[in-house]
């Protein structure tokens, strides 16, 4: 399946995950320029996004046409620096960079005529750049760019490919290892990859492309005998992404495809617990399309090849039943975990908590305070600030609190020990 555009023809059909996948760019960018300008003195922020699969900008969609993801990235851009500078005392200044990459002549010369006739031409060359390239050619141009631009780095890779082979690991390795604070949005048809996965194809280009190499590729498929293999291949493939990107964080979540009759992976990668959080967040807003192959609680990506995760799976659709369900997973879970860290006495910090059990759940920081409350109103823990203040009513939990077992109760009763 591929997406067509030429100036003068017929648009592209444009299915109703795209358009979900469209709302988390959008809306993502929002979240993170605001919170990359919580301080009311600053009146300017320098970021760089780039759309490295760009497209052509513009689809059918019924009787309407509607914008593409470049046209998507530009207008959050706008919308944001509007509130921004009218709430601002001193005005706001989002001085933001975009380059578009698309590797096909016929795309970018469609993208360039719709920048124009959208009223960006003025702005082509100088803070919108169209490149027709393949992405991996012009990788290592734009970490430059970017790096040049100054210290801070901040950057958002828009990485949509059609499969899963377009983008080398290698390549996300060096922009998370060279750049301060990139993120990166990645497409990746795992589904595809998984079926594509066989000894027979284990020299292929695109599997070195993302680092599979033979004897990775015999243990992947060597899961096939087992029960809710698919699963157990998506769970070896995270580790995998995860350890050859370098990426402290993702997110382990899918785009459901109904029209493609596949899913694939919206991975978010980033080295920041608080831009992980804040794309948790963001899925469970706006839900609906957004699947996650796994368990309610922590560790829910069950790497336990015992267990067959396919009754959960079909499930998890980050709806109310999946709230419901997390928290009370969560709840159960957590007197277990911070039994276990309370051994030498020092208590468990809420950053460490979530940081170390963040990436294979859907539990966000806002489900887990939740439940750290409730704990806490049951006696079952003593929420500690860094002063070592007591924290006995708010709701409230910082990152930088601690979760302590209180003296006079040695075990949880939640724990059946008590
Ligand atoms: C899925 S479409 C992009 C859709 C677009 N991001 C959107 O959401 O509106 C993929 C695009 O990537 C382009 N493409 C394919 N391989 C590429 C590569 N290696 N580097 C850059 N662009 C590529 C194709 O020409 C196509 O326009």
């Amino acid at each position: 399946m591929g997406y067509d555009w030429r100036i003068g023809e017929s648009l592209p059909d444009l299915g109703a995950h795209s358009v979900a996948k469209h709302d988390i760019f959008e809306q993502y960018i929002k979240i993170y320029i605001e919170r990359l300008t919580r301080n009311p003195s600053q009146t300017m922020l320098n970021l760089t996004i780039v759309d490295g699969f760009s497209g052509g900008g513009l689809y059918r969609r019924g009787a309407a046409e509607v914008d593409g993801s470049p046209l998507r990235l530009l207008a959050a851009v706008e919308n944001v620096e509007r509130e921004l500078n009218s709430a601002r005392a001193k005005g706001f200044d989002v001085k933001a960079d975009f380059f578009f990459v698309d590797a096909n002549p016929y795309h970018v010369a469609f993208l360039r005529d719709l920048l124009e006739k959208r009223g960006y031409a003025s702005r082509l060359g100088k803070n919108i750049f169209v490149h027709e390239a393949l992405f991996e050619d012009v990788s290592g141009n734009l970490i430059a760019h970017i790096r040049n631009k100054g210290s801070a780095n901040r950057s958002l890779f828009f990485l949509d490919q059609y499969g899963w082979s377009d983008v080398r690991l290698q390549t996300i390795r060096s922009i998370l290892a060279t750049l301060k604070n990139p993120e990166i949005l990645l497409t990746f048809a795992v589904d595809a990859l998984i079926d594509f996965l066989s000894v027979k194809t284990a020299d292929a280009q695109a599997l070195l492309n993302i680092d599979l190499d033979r004897e990775d590729v015999r243990a992947l498929t060597e899961l096939k005998t087992q029960a809710g293999w698919r699963h157990l291949i998506q769970n070896g493939l995270y580790r995998h992404v995860q350890s050859r990107t370098g990426a402290r964080f993702y997110t382990p979540f899918f785009i459901h495809s109904v029209g493609a009759h596949r899913s694939y992976w919206l991975l978010h990668l980033s080295n920041h617990r608080q831009a992980r959080d804040e794309m948790g967040k963001l899925h469970w807003r706006l839900k609906n399309h957004f699947q996650h192959h796994g368990g309610a609680g922590f560790r829910a990506l069950g790497f336990d090849p015992s267990k067959d995760l396919r009754q959960e799976v079909m499930s998890f659709m980050f709806d109310d039943d999946a709230m419901k369900r997390s928290e009370a997973a969560v709840l159960e879970q957590l007197p277990r975990m911070i039994h276990a860290a309370n051994r030498d006495g020092t208590g468990l910090v809420v950053e460490d908590l979530f940081a170390g059990n963040c990436n294979d759940t859907p539990v966000t920081s806002d489900i887990l305070s939740r439940q750290i409350a409730f704990l806490r109103d049951e006696g079952e823990l003593l929420i500690v600030a860094p002063d070592g203040s007591k924290k006995p009513r708010t709701k409230t939990i910082n990152w930088d609190d601690r979760l302590v077992l209180p003296a006079e109760r040695s075990l949880f009763t939640r724990l059946g020990w008590g």
